[in-house]
């Protein structure tokens, strides 16, 4: 299987959906891969796997570390890496100088960045240099303290409108492909309508072109709960279970048995 292309991704628009889930590390990477048509190192990795409460202190230097893990672990899907926080905002420039870094550092394919007019222009200057863009709008997780949480958008006309120019503006500034994150079932569809690029959703109706989760909130492994999370596992049961056989196990001496032991040379 060789591995899929942006171009390949933009064609897909209005075609059979596109399946993304986030991967952090090479394993995983492995295990999802043959399934999905991209992969993304989303910087959720910062409460997921850091434990952090938010995902505003994520680093440059943990997208790469992941980003590489997860390029070096997948052979078939477009590889697109989130730029954290703090990296990509202030200009043009410095978002290039991230994206960059981000490109040579782990081999992928693409990254995404937050926002929507307002980096609209950001969003041309990388495509412009080489890097392909994939934008997120709506529930733009970095922006939590302006957005005031973590809920549903385009409940107001007003939240409405604002959030279709950012479709609008991302679109034209060249986005391959957005990321429509906690918008109502209308505005995805308006949105997925109107714009020339796949609209991958999160939380926004099956009327996308595409779906994203994060794997450990899909797999049952990560201990939050969102609306939009459908479990399709229990794995923090599972591994809770496992581990639970193995301690008592270990405490009753059952475990090593001779089968897991070097028996003495004869
Ligand atoms: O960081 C992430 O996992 C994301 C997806 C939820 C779209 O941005
Ligand atoms: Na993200």
């Amino acid at each position: 299987m060789k591995r899929l292309t942006v171009p390949a991704i933009q064609r897909r628009k209005g075609g059979e959906p596109l399946v993304m889930l986030t991967a952090y590390t090479a394993r995983m990477a492995q295990l999802l891969d043959s399934h999905c048509d991209l992969l993304l190192v989303g910087d959720s990795l910062g409460q997921v796997i850091y434990g952090l409460p938010s995902t505003l202190a994520v680093t440059l230097d943990m997208m790469c570390a992941h980003g590489a893990a997860v390029v070096r672990g997948s052979y078939h899907s477009v590889v697109v890496i989130d730029m954290p926080f703090g990296s990509y905002e202030a200009s043009p420039e410095a978002a290039f100088a991230a994206a960059s870094r981000i490109m040579a550092e782990t081999g992928a394919a693409a990254v995404k960045l937050e926002g929507g007019e307002a980096m609209a222009p950001t969003i041309a200057f990388l495509t412009a240099r080489g890097i392909p863009v994939m934008a997120h709008i709506g529930l733009t997780p970095q922006a939590v303290n302006v957005l005031g949480g973590y809920g549903a958008r385009g409940r107001t006309n007003a939240e409405h409108a604002k959030i279709i120019g950012d479709a609008r503006a991302v679109a034209e500034a060249g986005a391959f492909a957005m990321v429509v994150e906690g918008v109502l079932e209308p505005l995805a569809r308006t949105i997925t309508a109107e714009v020339s690029c796949p609209v991958i959703g999160i939380g926004a109706s099956a009327d996308c072109d595409g779906q994203v989760l994060v794997t450990e909130d899909m797999l049952g492994l990560f201990d939050r709960t969102a609306r939009f999370v459908k479990r399709y596992d229990d794995m923090a049961g599972r591994i809770s279970a496992a581990v639970g056989d193995y301690a008592a196990e270990v405490r009753a001496r059952t475990f090593p048995t001779s089968e897991q032991t070097y028996a003495a040379k004869e």
